[in-house]
């Protein structure tokens, strides 16, 4: 493992007190992700106090932890390393109370040597958030604290505006770290390096050069035991007005006067406020067969495990080129892409029957997964006689680079940000709203939803939304495997 380089962790010991600390995220993400932040040395000492309803004691939720680690940790635990960090585990069922809680806490701080800092983690459903900060104040725990809030942050406009107005009064916006775990995955952050990195890219990144962008995030995955939360939440709350938006937003943004988190949030919501409202005529929702049918579902819901969507950035930069967006469960593939199409050149002087143009336009394409790629594909020549052209890529693949173990989960890296104090890559209460204003008009007038075959690639409606373009995936020709050139 790479050693941690110094200052990547932060200053102060850190209590993190953890909410619903037994669900499906910790369980899944948070726990693994404070194993390895902890066991790999990024953070000089940390306490972790899980809190939830369930009325059990510390070896229950220790044993829960140890379980998470072995099912959803990438790397598992060796028994040294598990005792360390068992040691560290503390837990206090949500029954207990504020007391309790103060109490766990005063008893996590005294065990450091000096100064320390509390990390709250609130991954609990919207209607327990706020009873958690209430616990929080009362607990006397505000101090010296930065909050970690999951989404949704609101369901609308209204809503996000008073749960903003709620937290306010007990945390500052400064404490506040609303996270969206996209912009934690190293490729979305590799979007800024890439595009002000570098000089080649910039110069072309604009309506004269880019026909139209395709924000795709297919999933195979279905609701699993998360249809309570999913029925109130659809597809658009749960993926568009999250982490659709907050990637379209990286790659759609001005160049930032500094990589701080003062200069990317203003150009982040620069994007936002230039987005113009979304228009349901432009808004495919689908609903996959047999939804209606699973545990938890109404019957004649209305719920819309797909959308696709077109909108639009009315500045000069990107007036007059369409985004798609499209993200679903139960689809054909799991793939997270931002596939960026090339205008085609103004004449052509290739034969009819050369190829050119018949494989779609250059495409520029993030591959947005943990191990991340990229690729530019072009019209090339086939070799031997004549004028034959053929679709050819650059392609770069993580793993080419043998770093691919240094790779921080979205999670662990956006926990230790938020440790640090840095806001670069969590979302602000203005831009948030303004998502919500431009989701206004979709949200009182849905199209219907839509059936789609379970396994397909959404309702035969995404075809009209994006003609005369197509959909980039299914890919017309697979990633190369990097593993396989090698050999
Ligand atoms: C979550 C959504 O925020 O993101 C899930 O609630 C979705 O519905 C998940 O499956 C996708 O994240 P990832 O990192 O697995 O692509």
């Amino acid at each position: 493992m790479a050693k941690v380089p110094p200052g990547v962790g932060p200053r102060f010991p850190q209590v993190v007190i953890l909410f619903g600390a037994t669900g499906d995220l910790a369980r899944r993400k948070l726990l693994p992700g404070l194993f390895h932040l902890a066991n790999a040395g990024f953070m000089p000492d940390c306490r972790i106090i899980g809190v939830s309803l369930d009325d059990i004691d510390v070896d229950a939720f220790r044993s829960i932890a140890r379980k998470a680690l072995d099912d959803f940790g990438s790397r598992k635990p060796k028994d040294d390393a598990w005792n360390e960090f068992a040691a560290k585990l503390d837990y206090v069922p949500l029954s207990a109370g504020a007391a309790a809680l103060r109490a766990a806490a005063d008893t996590a701080e005294a065990s450091f040597k000096g100064e320390s800092r509390r990390l709250h983690y609130l991954s609990v459903p919207p209607n327990a958030a706020l009873s958690a900060v209430g616990m929080l104040n009362e607990a006397g725990l505000v101090e010296r604290s930065r909050i970690i809030m999951e989404k949704p942050f609101g369901t609308d406009l209204a809503s996000a505006v008073t749960l903003n107005g709620k937290l306010h009064q007990v945390f500052s916006e400064e404490q506040i770290f609303r996270i969206d775990h996209f912009l934690g995955k190293e490729p979305a952050q590799n979007i800024l390096a890439f595009r002000f990195a570098n000089g080649l890219f910039e110069p072309i990144w604009n309506r004269n050069f880019i026909d139209h962008v395709q924000i795709d995030v297919p999933e195979t995955l279905g609701l699993g035991t998360r249809a309570g939360f999913y029925e109130q939440t659809g597809a658009f709350r749960d993926m568009v007005v999250t982490h659709l938006f907050q990637i379209l937003a990286f790659m759609a943004m001005e160049p930032p006067t500094a990589l701080e988190p003062r200069p990317i949030s203003e150009e982040k919501n620069k994007v936002f406020r230039s987005m113009l409202a979304i228009d349901p005529i432009n808004v495919v929702r689908g609903q996959y067969a047999g939804y209606r049918a699973e545990t938890g579902v109404d019957p004649e819901s209305d719920t819309e495990t797909f959308i696709a969507l077109k909108c639009a950035i009315d500045n000069w930069r990107w007036a007059g080129v369409p985004f798609y967006l499209r993200t679903g469960k139960r689809l054909a593939e799991g793939q997270r892409i931002i596939s960026i199409a090339f205008r085609e050149p103004p004449k052509s002087m290739f034969p009819v029957g050369s190829g050119v143009g018949a494989q779609g336009p250059d495409h520029l394409t993030f591959d947005l997964a943990d191990a991340s790629k990229m690729s530019l594909s072009f019209y090339g020549k086939r070799p031997g006689p004549g004028m034959r052209l053929d679709k050819l890529s650059l392609q770069f693949a993580m793993h080419d680079t043998g770093l691919i173990g240094d790779v921080l989960e979205a999670y662990e890296r956006l926990i230790l940000d938020a440790m640090r104090g840095d806001h670069t890559l969590f979302t602000t209460a203005e831009g948030i709203e303004r998502l919500w204003e431009v989701s206004a008009e979709l949200l009182e007038s849905p199209p219907p939803v839509r059936f789609y075959e379970p396994g397909s690639w959404g309702p035969k409606a995404i075809h009209q939304l994006v003609a005369p373009h197509a959909w980039r995936l299914p890919f017309e020709r697979a990633w190369r495997d990097p593993n396989k050139t090698k050999s």
